[in-house]
């Protein structure tokens, strides 16, 4: 159920989301007693495309975001200011968050980790680690090596920011060890077969629901 006092809005983009493993990542959010603080990392969007924290503030969550790309980040501010929507999406790299330790109460990152050199993620996800709350929760997807994209990427500003060259892709297992600070909650394989641009095209990700321990070991 929506929460009490979230705004009624007419929207002229469609008033759904696509990104559907956040609908588990928010319903999970929704049985803590955590402050409704969240943080999406490389909350950008298109022109065709809801910045995915939409669906939080929907809920009544306060939401902040970071997007290192310029374009990405004028195209959710765009959709900030049409819909009268204050997400708080800002300038900034999950490699060097700009907050404080244990602000958030929820953080995640859908669709935008794997863009980064597998060095460059671990220090994300220490990143994504140290803004959390104790027990707070995150939502992490990184790509499989079942997925079949070896592309080079092409040369744009965001991926020379990330000095990187293609996607980083992970086995079964690989990113258990991000979470060893974490209890995991939900660990999912996805393969999904879609058109993309009028190809079909596949992808495989595995995505993460898990809880911050209290202690570090
Ligand atoms: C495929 S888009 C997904 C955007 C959004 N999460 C969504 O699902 O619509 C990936 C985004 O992650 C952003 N990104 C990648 N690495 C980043 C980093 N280190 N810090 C902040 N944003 C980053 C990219 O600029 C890009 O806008």
């Amino acid at each position: 159920m929506k929460q009490k006092g979230a705004k009624k809005r007419k929207f002229s983009a469609p008033d759904i989301i696509w990104a559907t493993p956040l609908y588990e990542f928010l319903r999970q959010c929704n049985t803590t007693r955590l402050k409704k603080t969240i943080l999406d990392c490389g909350a950008g969007s298109s022109a065709d495309r809801h910045p995915p924290l939409f669906l939080f503030y929907q809920y009544g969550y306060k939401t902040y975001g970071i997007e290192i790309e310029k374009m990405a980040l004028a195209h959710a501010h765009r959709f900030c200011k049409k819909n009268d929507i204050p997400l708080n999406i800002i300038r900034g790299d999950m490699r060097r968050i700009p907050f404080k330790n244990e602000l958030f109460s929820f953080v995640y990152s859908y669709n935008a980790i794997m863009f980064m050199t597998k060095a460059d993620i671990t220090v994300a996800m220490s990143e994504i680690h140290r803004v959390l709350k104790p027990h707070g929760l995150c939502y992490v997807n990184f790509l499989s090596v079942d997925d079949p994209d070896r592309r080079p990427f092409r040369r744009t500003e965001f991926t020379l920011l990330l000095r990187s060259k293609r996607f980083s892709h992970y086995k079964d297992n690989e990113a258990d060890i991000y979470f060893r600070n974490f209890e995991i909650l939900r660990k999912e394989k996805r393969l999904i077969e879609k058109l993309y641009d009028g190809r079909k095209i596949t992808r495989v990700y595995i995505d993460y629901i898990a809880k911050k321990k209290l202690k570090k070991f």
